[in-house]
């Protein structure tokens, strides 16, 4: 049956039977539906087997967004998604699912509306993939909730699927920092080195991560011994020198006889059954496992207490992975592969037999078959089999993470990466996008990705920088920390056995360039953290595509430019031998920054068009969109190592612009009571100089620190104004 209600400004929900309850959207709405209600507006419905099917006519030039994680272009158009979660580290074009499940799409052209599916299970989209213009969504149960929102501003769309679904996730201040990774730094000496090499090279870093290594047998929730003998002092003692230590956890817990998590487990019955009651068993890292059962809020509060085993040793932050939940294989599995492989092998010449074998152990990993017999019984003891709800796993477990921290953490923000996600998770956690390849092609889908995710609320996010599996090249590597400079997630991160990735892993001149990188990221920091907290606080993404922004029928086209934050239009270059590329400018002027080092400005007023602008290989070309500011300041060797004392202001000024700066503690949540300080930077073109005044607003805890800022301001005709105000200054102007 459907229901209908409307809901919020221009909202209308559809209920298609009893749907599971997610938790995706804030509001209840259970007792407010008008039964029998029209279909929903502009999808035509059918049904097939309990499969429901939702159809849309694509006019030639409807554009569709959103899916957060997902291949495929920022227009989706073109291609099929399946969104089931997977653990499948070869992001090939012709995949159809990656991680998680993001269900949130808009169409723009002919009709413009958004709409959600809240739906755990799998979804299947057609976007115009088997017939050019047709759009099928098909729903594999018919128990959802579909959201239609019906608006032509794509950033009225988003700000009421935020509005519904929740504000995204914000870090502490140091996670906007740049993070070192790989599969592993197992040990206190590796880790002491690398962050030895980061201050002794003078690169900013903020934080490590602990791959699976640093865990005895990767047992979760234990550090081994042997190589960390003293983990709290070491935390601590990292920590004295400005380095967070990230340490990963995986849902699955090893069966081994007195190792107490699983003893406590399984005395208490936290773990998902088997079709027989036993049980569900699996292999991951450790061998063979079994799997929290998430979905039940008991097996939560066991869990998220565990973490506190590793916050008490000082740590404040984790990343949760293999939780689509990755399966390696079962005994099951393995007694059929065995039993085929004996079958084909026994013959003198197995023929076309062997093919029977050769990719039978890859398929024992995430089969089908396992999850429909993974059981998991919900607090009202309804029982589901995770094939029904697959989609939620990883986002459980994060919450069970997420909801612990709030607990024991009071008010304080924590680091959390997730690798598995659903809608909703983006207000407790972030995610990362999983094992992509050191392939200049990643980098593209990187950009991407980064868009679509900020589209359905993953602001904080990043790809693995300089590529996950495979070996990078400096050049791939330098390329990718440009664009890595300008993704709010900036971790490099590397698989075991792929060739060292850190800045220094290649040679003086790779390093020296990397250098200049990470020390502009730092630069930028109070741009970034000032219009990260804007986006979150007005609900409108972070990173932009910039047909969001301008209507023009080129802009429509563009993939590879975006915006990072209001100000700054990035152009990365992502292929291999290339000393520029071509960018188009849309509608304005704009001020072109080949940015080398954040100390040297050499810049210049562009005309809106399209050029091939060149940029060697420690070049990254980035554009000030006209009547914008942006500040910058000294890097440090870590976040807040010192008290923020000087801001330069560069802007491109042909009437009027303005910026705020933003200020708060970086870590507790006060910011939310208005807790936090305010400094609003105007200037305003005047005959033939420029007018410059401040709005400053602090609060309780919070004031402007800020002592001096510099000015340095273009205008159309290129011409500089510089200059240098003291605190008495933009005090004196102040309200
Ligand atoms: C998974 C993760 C990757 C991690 C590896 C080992 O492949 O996606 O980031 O390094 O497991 O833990």
């Amino acid at each position: 049956m459907l229901r209908k209600m409307e809901l919020l400004n221009f909202t209308d929900l559809y209920r298609f039977g009893n749907p599971f309850k997610t938790g995706a959207t804030l509001i209840n709405f259970d007792d407010k539906f008008h039964e029998n209600s029209k279909t929903p507006d502009f999808f035509e419905v059918s049904s097939a087997d309990k499969k429901i099917i939702l159809k849309y006519n694509l006019d030639e030039k409807d554009a569709v967004y959103g899916l957060g994680q997902s291949l495929g272009g920022i227009n989706k158009r073109g291609k099929k998604y399946r969104l089931y979660a997977t653990d499948d580290p070869l992001h090939t074009p012709e995949k159809e699912s990656l991680y998680g499940s993001h269900p949130f799409l808009i169409i723009k052209g002919k009709n413009t509306f958004g709409f959600f599916i809240d739906f755990p299970g799998e979804i299947v989209l057609d976007v115009g993939f088997t017939q050019t213009n047709l759009f099928t969504v098909e729903v594999s149960r018919d128990d959802f909730d579909l959201y239609v929102f019906n608006n032509a501003d794509v950033f009225l769309i988003i700000k009421e699927f935020l509005t519904l679904t929740g504000t995204p996730y914000v870090p502490p201040k140091w996670a906007f920092g740049f993070g070192q990774s790989r599969w592993s730094y197992p040990d206190e000496k590796t880790v002491t080195d690398i962050a030895d090499n980061f201050r002794k090279n003078k690169i900013p870093c903020d934080m490590i991560f602990l791959d699976i290594d640093y865990m005895d047998n990767y047992k979760v929730f234990t550090v081994d011994k042997k190589k960390f003998p003293n983990f709290k002092k070491f935390v601590s003692k990292m920590k004295d020198k400005g380095f967070r230590l990230l340490p990963i956890i995986d849902p699955g817990v090893k069966i081994e006889k007195g190792y107490d998590v699983y003893e406590e487990g399984l005395k208490n019955n936290y773990f998902c059954k088997d079709e027989k009651g036993n049980n569900f068993t699996a292999a991951v890292w450790p061998g063979l496992t079994h799997f929290p059962d998430f979905t039940n809020k008991t097996t939560r509060r066991w869990w998220g207490g565990l973490y506190k085993r590793l916050t008490d040793e000082g740590i404040e932050g984790f990343w949760n992975d293999m939780n689509e939940p990755a399966l390696f294989y079962t005994k099951e599995g393995l007694d059929d592969l065995k039993k085929t492989n004996e079958e084909v092998l026994s013959k003198e010449d197995p023929g076309f037999d062997f093919f029977k074998i050769k990719d039978k152990a890859n398929g024992l990993s995430n089969k089908a078959s396992d999850y429909k017999r993974m059981i998991h019984i919900t607090d009202k003891n309804e029982k589901y089999t995770n094939e029904d709800i697959h989609n939620l796993y990883g986002y459980h477990m994060t919450k069970a993470t997420s909801d612990a921290f709030s607990e024991f953490k009071k008010n304080q923000r924590y680091f959390l990466l997730s690798r598995s996600s659903y809608v909703g998770l983006h207000r407790f956690a972030a995610i990362w996008m999983g094992d992509n390849q050191s392939w200049w092609e990643h980098m593209l889908v990187h950009i991407k990705m980064l868009i679509s995710l900020n589209m359905c609320g993953f602001f904080y996010t990043g790809a693995d920088v300089g590529g996950f599996g495979c070996n990078a090249s400096p050049e791939l590597a330098i390329r990718w920390q440009q664009l890595g400079a300008f993704t709010p997630l900036y971790r490099n991160h590397a698989a075991i056995g792929t060739r060292n990735q850190e800045p220094w892993a290649f040679d003086e001149k790779t390093m020296d360039i990397t250098r200049d990188i990470i020390n502009f990221r730092y630069a930028m920091s109070p741009y970034i953290y000032s219009e990260f907290m804007k986006a979150t606080i007005e609900l409108k993404p972070f990173i932009k595509p910039i047909f969001f922004i301008y209507e023009d029928d080129i802009s429509k086209n563009i993939e590879d430019q975006f915006f990072f934050g209001d100000s700054i239009m990035v152009c990365p270059i992502y292929t291999p031998n290339q000393r520029g590329r071509f960018v188009y400018l849309p509608e304005s002027k704009w001020l072109m920054w080949n940015l080398k080092k954040y100390d040297q400005t050499n810049l210049k007023i562009y005309q809106s068009g399209s050029y091939f602008i060149e940029a060697g290989i420690d070049e990254i070309p980035i554009f000030i969109k006209e009547n914008s500011l942006t500040i910058l300041t000294e890097p440090q060797n870590y976040t807040n190592e010192k008290p923020l004392l000087k801001l330069k202001v560069i802007g491109f000024v042909t009437d009027k612009a303005s910026f705020t700066y933003f200020e708060d503690d970086g870590v507790s949540y006060d910011y939310k009571n208005g807790n936090y300080a305010s400094l609003k930077i105007f200037v305003e073109k005047k005959e033939t100089d420029y007018e410059i005044f401040f709005d400053v607003v602090e609060s309780k805890d919070n004031k402007i620190l800020i002592e001096e800022i510099d000015f340095e301001i273009y205008d159309e005709k290129n011409q500089i104004f510089i200059k240098k105000i003291g605190k008495n200054n933009f005090y004196k102007f102040s309200n």
